[in-house]
């Protein structure tokens, strides 16, 4: 049997439409959801809409709509912008579908079973725009009088009846639980900020609000809804059929991977696991934090009409440059400046430059040549051997770094094996062979050959159309191109297609 892989993206919030900063998360889950399928796993990958809360409907109200058909038409701009970036997502997921609401009733009810939740009162700091509750302490006063958040939203003063989760009892094993899984967390220096504010000590969290309709009721208490967090946080779970055990995903529970951005880290490394273990459920196996995206220097904001739309950016620059660019421009896990001169940069110089004309120059040879078709494997020097050796590496050295989420160390494995292929081929100019010793020239065109069929799979996962375009031109079946077929060697003498360029260069227009 196949292992079981579940990554899940942040369910987004549907008050406005998808920017950079979503699409930098699917893309990255689904450059790792399509390395796993390639290397043998079994892959379950879900992202969604938050759609409860009083956020939404605010949003909904400043537009004069309900909620409902507001969500219901703001929801499938992210379903369709997942579509338009190739995001190979398994579900997709609305916190206001029937089977969330069921799951998440069932969920509460059995913390209520455990003795879990109270009622109580709440009478504190609430940032809307962030849907959190906030100490005094952690929030600044203004000279305007105003007070806000840590993360600059605004706070207002909340007094109303709510149940409370018992998080305080759990400090301790939650504790105990980042100990014994070190890897719970990533990266480090993410971890050592969760550990520090746990170990600072946790109050109950207020888990239903009264002051607003929107959201699921709580079971037996209708005045009240459940707190949004509590609610999205369930769509995890209530994606694998949740409490049906015998439902087709049920066995992907726990998660092995959600990827969060820094922002809502202590929502899921710290009311997550604790709530899931509270209902005597399993808790997912990671959490990783990713950076933030400026542009071009600024903080990205409505205000300053600098947002980048994903959809734009694919339509000017190509689908694959753009998800190539978010993986390969910054450490993952660090915050990253988009800028257009970068992104042509690498579009220009590593794809069209390095990896693109590798490739044609290798084909166009084989086309012109070779007859068009793949030349055989013949007698190797050490130089071929040499080559193909970091080549027959690199599924291996991709798939530990992407398992890390180090998608940018991956790359960088697979673009040193792209200049030393272009630093063989200088050397052993083909296209002089011609004349002086074709057969040479046969095998080292078959070495490039075999490099670029590795090249272009393992790049699958960031750049799923172009690399099938090449593998096409390279003759390999659309059924081998995992990682096991590696192993078997294309077969001698088969016809390739007339090579076409993969990469264009960018020239801008103005
Ligand atoms: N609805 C919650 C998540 C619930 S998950 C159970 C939420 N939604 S959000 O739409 O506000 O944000 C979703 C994600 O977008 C977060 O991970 C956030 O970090 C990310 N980003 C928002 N702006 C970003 C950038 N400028 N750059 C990178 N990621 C950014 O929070």
């Amino acid at each position: 049997m196949k292992p079981k892989f579940y990554v899940t993206t942040p369910i987004y919030y549907v008050n406005d439409v998808p920017h950079l900063g979503h699409a930098y998360t699917n893309v990255a889950c689904d450059a790792l959801a399509r390395c796993k399928r390639l290397a043998g796993s079994d892959v379950f990958f879900l992202t969604g809409t938050d759609e409860h809360g009083q956020k939404i409907e605010k949003a909904a109200a400043t537009r004069g709509e309900n909620p409902q058909a507001f969500t219901d038409r703001i929801s499938p701009a992210f379903r369709d912008l997942w579509a338009t970036l190739g995001i190979s997502n398994d579900d997709f997921i609305r916190t206001t579908e029937p089977r969330h609401k069921a799951a998440t009733t069932a969920f509460w009810q059995r913390l209520v079973e455990r003795g879990e939740i109270y009622l109580g009162g709440y009478k504190g700091w609430y940032a809307v725009r962030d849907e959190a509750f906030y100490d005094e302490g952690e929030t600044t006063l203004r000279p305007d009088g105003s007070r806000v958040a840590p993360s600059g939203a605004p706070v207002e003063w909340v007094v109303e009846p709510s149940y409370f989760f018992r998080l305080s009892a759990w400090q301790d094993r939650l504790l105990d639980f980042y100990e014994k899984n070190p890897d719970f967390i990533a990266p480090q220096s993410r971890r050592n900020e969760v550990l520090s504010f746990v170990r600072g000590g946790l109050k109950d969290l207020s888990v239903s609000r009264t002051s607003f309709r929107w959201g699921i009721p709580v079971p037996g208490d209708a005045a009240h809804v459940m707190y949004v967090w509590v609610d999205a946080l369930f769509n995890y779970v209530t994606a694998t059929g949740w409490p049906d055990a015998e439902a087709p995903r049920a066995g992907f529970w726990p998660a092995d991977l959600h990827m969060v951005g820094k922002d809502i880290l202590r929502f899921h490394a710290v009311y997550w696991p604790a709530l899931l273990m509270a209902a005597g459920m399993a808790p997912p196996k990671r959490v990783f934090a990713h950076g933030w995206w400026t542009v071009e220097g600024e903080k990205m904001s409505k205000s300053l009409g600098n947002v980048v739309a994903p959809g734009d950016l694919v339509e000017r620059y190509g689908l694959d440059p753009v998800r190539f660019y978010l993986l390969r421009e910054v450490p993952f896990g660090n915050d990253g400046d988009f800028s257009r001169r970068a992104l042509i940069g690498r579009i220009n110089g590593e794809l069209a430059n390095e990896f693109g004309n590798l490739a044609q120059r290798s084909l166009s040879l084989v086309a012109r040549h070779c007859e068009g078709r793949l030349p055989a494997v013949g007698a190797r020097t050490g130089d071929d051997a040499a080559l193909l050796a970091r080549a027959a590496a690199l599924p291996a050295l991709l798939a530990a770094a992407f398992n890390r989420q180090a998608f940018h160390e991956g790359l960088e494995e697979v673009w040193k094996v792209v200049r030393a292929a272009n630093a063989y081929i200088d050397h052993q100019a083909p296209w002089a062979l011609k004349k002086t010793d074709p057969a040479r020239m046969a095998v080292v065109l078959r070495v490039l050959a075999d490099v670029l069929r590795v090249l272009a799979t393992v790049l699958q996962p960031v750049m799923p159309g172009s690399m099938a375009c090449m593998l096409d031109q390279l003759g390999v079946a659309e059924t081998a191109r995992d990682f096991a077929s590696l192993a078997t060697p294309l077969a001698e003498g088969t016809p390739l297609p007339p090579p076409q360029g993969v990469f264009p260069r960018y020239t801008d227009a103005e």
